[in-house]
């Protein structure tokens, strides 16, 4: 004979009804999946980053992974407080999610940080969507969220910095797949130094260099 399940508890927080509240654990499962999801991103890319800007990208992905850890391990706690069991399993998150597999191996940084802009819209906008639910019901969880969402949004700022021009403009703004992403930074990046290597004679200076001999 199959055992009952025993995911959900016979309660909830105070003050939310045992359903209300099973309701938006379940949203959080959600939550929690994708921020597995990419902690374990965000390290594939600080492992795969390759080109000059090597160690800051490397370096600059790691304190964003500790952070987003951290909020795996909140919204965890959170659901079990609520009275529902979390699920922290790879199969399980497999299973349930939505989205495909990060898709960009070994690349440059700026490559990979065009890409990782298009997960974290993925990550925080469907956070959002949980924090109109969570609103509804339950400020405290909703309170937790919108904090998560402030330092994931700070994150894809530092991101979106290296790939934004001076006028303001994201270098991958047309692109809608990861790949796509880091090709249009790519293609970008390269056209651009092709097209000033050409521009310059030898010993021409560029726009803006001054002659060290001057000094
Ligand atoms: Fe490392």
């Amino acid at each position: 004979m199959a055992k009952k399940s025993n995911k959900n508890a016979s309660y909830t927080v105070p003050g939310l009804t045992t359903t209300e509240g099973h309701a938006l654990a379940d949203t959080l499962q959600q939550r929690l999946n994708a921020l597995n999801d990419l902690q374990l991103t965000l390290k594939h890319a600080h492992w795969n980053v390759v080109g000059p800007n090597f160690i800051s990208v490397h370096e600059m992905l790691d304190p964003q992974i500790e952070t987003v850890r951290s909020f795996v391990d909140e919204v965890a706690e959170r659901m079990a407080t609520m009275g529902v069991s979390p699920v922290g399993l790879p199969g399980a998150i497999v299973a349930s999610r939505t989205w495909d597999d990060y898709d960009v191996m070994r690349a440059t940084g700026v490559e990979h940080l065009a890409a990782l802009d298009l997960v974290y819209n993925g990550v925080i906008k469907d956070h959002r969507k949980a924090i109109e639910k969570a609103g509804k019901v339950d400020p405290i969880t909703e309170d937790m969220l919108i904090g998560q969402v402030k330092e994931l949004e700070l994150f894809q700022w530092f991101m979106r910095s290296h790939i934004e021009s001076a006028s303001g403009q994201l270098e991958n703004s047309s692109a809608s797949t990861e790949k796509g992403a880091a090709k249009s930074v790519a293609a970008d990046k390269s056209a651009k130094s092709i097209k000033s290597a050409q521009a310059l004679k030898p010993g021409k200076l560029a726009k803006g260099e001054k002659s060290a001999k001057k000094k």
